[in-house]
C-alpha cells in the first residue's frame, strides 16, 4: 500500500491538494475548530461561512490583485455549468443595453406618459424592435482553440441556435484537422465592431489553457485588447475560461468582463466555480431585462435557470442557493496559503514555479525527440497540461510507457480518452521533486531503461 508521499500523481483534475490542506480539511470536516460540528455540516447562512466567504473573496482579491470593480461569485455547476452562464447571462446583457436604449428613444416618439396602458404599449413596440435586432445582429463570437472552447461553443448553439454563433476560428482547420496550434490572429473573423463598421458581438469567448490539448494562450490576444470607447455598445465583451490554469500566472483582470473556472484544478476540490465578472455588467448598472420581454424574444432557452443568474448570486452574496462551505473553505486555504507564501510577489510568485516545473519536463521531452514527441506547437504549450506522444503514438510503446510509469507510482498519465496519448498535468500542489521523479522517468524510458 503506497503512502501519499510515495505517489506522484499528475492528474488533469480533480489533481492534487497541499497535503497541510487535506490534512486540515479531514479534522475540519468533523470537527472544525472546536466548535463540535463539522464544516458540512454547518449552515451556509451561518456566520462562520459568511467569514469563510468573505476571507476567500479577500485573498482571491490580493492574490490576483482584482480591481474593485469586479465581483466575486461562487457558484455550483462547474466550469460547464458556465458555458451555459455565460451565454445566458450576457445575451441578457446585450438584450437590456438595448431595451434600455430602444425604452428611451421609443417614449419619446410615442410620447406616452407612465400609466399601464402605456407602459405596454411601449412594451410591446420595444419587443418588436429588439426581435428585429435579435434576428439581424445578434453574435457570440468564439475562439475554438480545443475541446473545452469547442464544448462551450457547442452549448451556445444548443442554447441559442447555430446562426447566433459566430466561430472565430476553428484551430483545427488549420492544423490537419488537430488542436495544437492557434491560429494568427489576422485569420480570425471576430464580430465587427461598431467602430469596424460592424454590429458588434454580445461577447467574444476564448479558453485559456486547454486541458485535453495542451495548449495554452502564452498571452492575452493583441486582437482582444481594449480599444478605448465612449460607448458601452462599441466595447468588446471578453470572457475566459481560466479552470485549468487560474492562479498559475499573472492576469490583467481589468482586460476581462469575464473570468470563470471549475476549482478542481489548482483551488481545490469538485463542487466550486468561480466567477469574477465586472459589476457593471451586474445590477443596479446593468438589470436583468424583465423575464416577459426575453420570453418573448425566443432566444433559445432565456431566460435561463436562476442558479446560474449572475445576477442573483451577486445580490445573495453567492448564497441564493446552498453553497458547499466545505469545499469553498478547501478553495479559501489554498488561496490563503498562496498569499502567505508569495506575499508581494503574489500570483507571480507561483507563476515563477510553475514555468520552472513545465520547462524541465519540456526539456526532458525535447531532448529525445525520436521517442517522445510533445502535441501542441511549442508557442502555444501549456504550462499546466503537458502532453506528448511515445513513439508517434504506437499503442504498444505508450502502453509500456504508462506500466512503466504505474511501477514507478507516477500515476493519472493517461491522455484524455478522446485524444489518448500521455498527459502530465503539472498543477500548483505537483512538487518540484514529483516533476523531477517524473523528468528521471521520462530519461530512463528514453535510454530504454526501466
Ligand atoms: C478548461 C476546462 N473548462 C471546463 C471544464 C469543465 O469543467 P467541469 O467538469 O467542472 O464542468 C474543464 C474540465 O476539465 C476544463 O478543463
Amino acid at each position: 500500500m503506497p503512502t501519499r508521499q510515495e505517489v506522484a500523481y499528475f492528474g488533469a483534475g480533480p489533481a492534487p491538494l497541499p497535503t497541510h490542506v487535506l490534512e486540515a480539511g479531514a479534522k475540519a470536516f468533523v470537527n472544525f475548530n472546536d466548535t463540535g460540528l463539522g464544516l458540512g455540516e454547518i449552515s451556509h447562512r451561518s456566520s462562520t461561512a459568511n467569514e469563510i466567504l468573505a476571507q476567500t473573496k479577500g485573498d482571491l482579491s490580493t492574490l490576483l490583485d482584482i480591481p474593485d470593480n469586479y465581483e466575486i461569485l461562487f457558484l455550483q455547476g462547474g466550469g460547464s455549468g458556465e458555458f451555459s452562464a455565460v451565454v445566458q447571462n450576457l445575451v441578457a446583457v446585450w438584450v437590456e443595453r438595448r431595451r434600455r436604449k430602444a425604452e428611451a428613444e421609443i417614449r419619446q416618439t410615442l410620447s406616452r406618459g407612465d400609466g399601464e396602458e402605456d407602459k405596454a404599449r411601449v412594451e410591446e413596440v420595444v419587443v418588436k424592435r429588439l426581435q428585429k435586432e435579435v434576428e439581424e445582429e445578434l453574435k457570440l463570437d468564439y475562439v475554438v482553440t480545443g475541446s473545452w472552447s469547442l464544448k462551450a461553443a457547442q452549448e451556445a448553439t444548443r442554447l441559442v441556435g447555430a446562426k447566433y454563433v459566430n466561430i472565430a476560428v476553428d484551430a483545427r482547420t488549420a492544423n490537419h484537422g488537430k488542436f495544437g496550434i492557434i491560429p494568427p490572429e489576422d485569420t480570425w473573423s471576430l464580430t465587427p465592431t461598431r467602430k469596424q463598421g460592424g454590429k458588434g458581438s454580445a461577447f467574444v469567448y476564448y479558453c485559456d489553457n486547454e486541458t485535453v490539448d495542451g495548449v495554452e494562450f502564452p498571452a492575452f490576444p493583441k486582437s482582444l485588447e481594449p480599444q478605448g470607447h465612449e460607448n458601452p455598445e462599441d466595447e468588446r465583451l471578453i470572457v475566459a475560461d481560466m479552470s485549468s490554469n487560474f492562479l498559475s500566472r499573472k492576469v490583467d483582470v481589468s482586460k476581462f468582463a469575464v473570468i470563470f473556472g471549475g476549482a478542481q484544478k489548482n483551488i481545490g476540490i469538485a463542487g466550486i466555480t468561480i466567477v469574477i465578472v465586472r459589476k457593471d455588467l451586474l445590477p443596479p448598472q446593468t438589470a436583468s431585462p424583465p423575464p416577459s420581454v426575453l420570453q418573448k424574444l425566443n432566444i433559445g432557452g432565456l431566460p435561463g435557470p436562476i442558479i446560474l443568474d449572475w445576477a442573483t448570486t451577486a445580490k445573495n452574496n453567492s448564497l441564493y442557493n446552498t453553497l458547499p462551505i466545505f469545499n469553498l473553505w478547501i478553495a479559501g486555504q489554498v488561496v490563503a496559503h498562496l498569499v502567505k507564501t508569495f506575499g508581494d510577489a503574489r500570483i507571480s510568485g507561483q507563476e515563477e514555479i510553475a514555468n520552472r516545473k513545465a520547462a524541465l519536463l519540456y526539456e526532458a521531452l525535447d531532448k529525445y525527440p525520436n521517442v517522445y514527441q510533445v502535441v501542441p506547437h511549442k508557442s502555444v504549450r501549456s504550462r499546466m497540461n503537458v502532453c506528448f506522444r511515445v513513439y508517434g503514438g504506437d499503442a504498444d510503446k505508450e502502453k509500456e510507457f504508462l506500466a512503466g510509469a504505474e511501477k514507478r507510482l507516477l500515476q493519472g498519465l493517461k491522455g484524455h480518452r478522446s485524444v489518448g496519448g500521455i498527459r502530465a498535468s503539472n498543477y500548483n500542489a505537483v512538487p518540484l521533486e514529483n516533476v523531477q521523479r517524473l523528468v528521471e522517468y521520462l530519461e530512463d524510458y528514453a535510454k530504454g531503461q526501466i
